[in-house]
């Protein structure tokens, strides 16, 4: 087994590659001999679709959720009957209310399985703290919120309070993944709704080591110029700037400013069939 990243499912495909494109994430990370799926996309249609022609099968180590949206969580009714049983590690807010607001439409956008299914068909973990999935990865745990352009990820995801008003949502559920491969340290992101900066200080915090790559969705699309700016000059503050494979709600816009700024070699767009090797 090659020691590597796998994008399953992105919202951008290769022409002519055979993926299906959808509004979701899911990853395969190969490292040690052992095998972790990161999200599960949408739809178990297009995760399925895209396993076969990217030649990745069941049975999997581990299963890590990134948090309790629809377009992380879709594909769980497959994986869970594909491979029940499976050891699930996710945030306890998992299940926490996850509503979006479209003018006056206040939609939920939680997972398709309901909790008590989630636990009777696989071994649910929850834990606010960073937990060793497999030797060598690793869940972000919590990520705190420390920066101050990085409080709320969108003005769309909202919560009820106390008083039942409905009020921004800071997403406490999302993770990242963590890969400690021999080179530094590969973070994948799920939505990033806890912001880049926020995932990356906490990540070097925690396991003390150089990032050296990240992939997938950082939530920037549609943010202003002067947090795209802060963004920029807080990533260079952090040190070395990793290779970077953005996608999912990145923002196509985000990511080409991004590769102005710190190249084309460096910032690329992320897509279903990425296939990273770890080393
Ligand atoms: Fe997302
Ligand atoms: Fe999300």
């Amino acid at each position: 087994m090659a020691d590597q990243v796998i994008c399953l499912v992105d919202n951008h495909v290769h022409p002519g590659s055979h993926l299906w494109g959808e509004h979701g994430v899911s990853y395969l990370v190969e490292w040690n001999g052992k095998r972790v799926l990161f999200d599960t996309g949408q739809t178990g249609d297009v995760f399925l679709h895209n396993m076969k022609v990217l030649d990745v099968t069941f049975p999997v180590d581990a299963l890590v959720l990134s948090h309790g949206h629809y377009d992380h969580t879709g594909g769980l009714p497959t994986v869970l009957e594909r491979q029940s049983g499976l050891s699930v590690y996710a945030h306890p807010d998992l299940y926490a209310e996850h509503l979006a607001i479209h003018g006056e439409q206040v939609s939920p956008i939680g997972p398709p399985v309901d909790e008590a299914a989630l636990r009777a068909k696989s071994h649910l973990l929850y834990s606010r703290e960073p937990i060793e999935v497999v030797p060598g990865i690793w869940t972000s745990g919590e990520i705190p919120r420390q920066v101050p352009f990085e409080v709320f990820s969108s003005r769309s995801l909202v919560i009820h309070n106390e008083k039942g008003e409905l009020v921004p949502d800071p997403v406490w559920d999302d993770m990242a993944l963590v890969v400690q491969a021999s080179a530094g340290l590969v973070v994948l992101f799920g939505c990033g709704h806890a912001g880049i900066i926020n995932t990356l200080r906490h990540v070097r915090e925690t396991r003390q080591q150089q990032v050296i790559a990240i992939a997938g969705g950082i939530h920037l699309a549609g943010a202003s110029a002067g947090r795209l700016e802060a963004t920029v000059q807080a990533m260079e503050e952090l040190g070395e700037i990793p290779q970077m494979w953005l996608g999912h709600c990145t923002g196509d816009q985000v990511v080409a400013y991004f590769a102005s700024i710190w190249g084309q070699e460096k910032v690329h767009f992320c897509h279903a069939g990425l296939q990273m090797a770890l080393e």
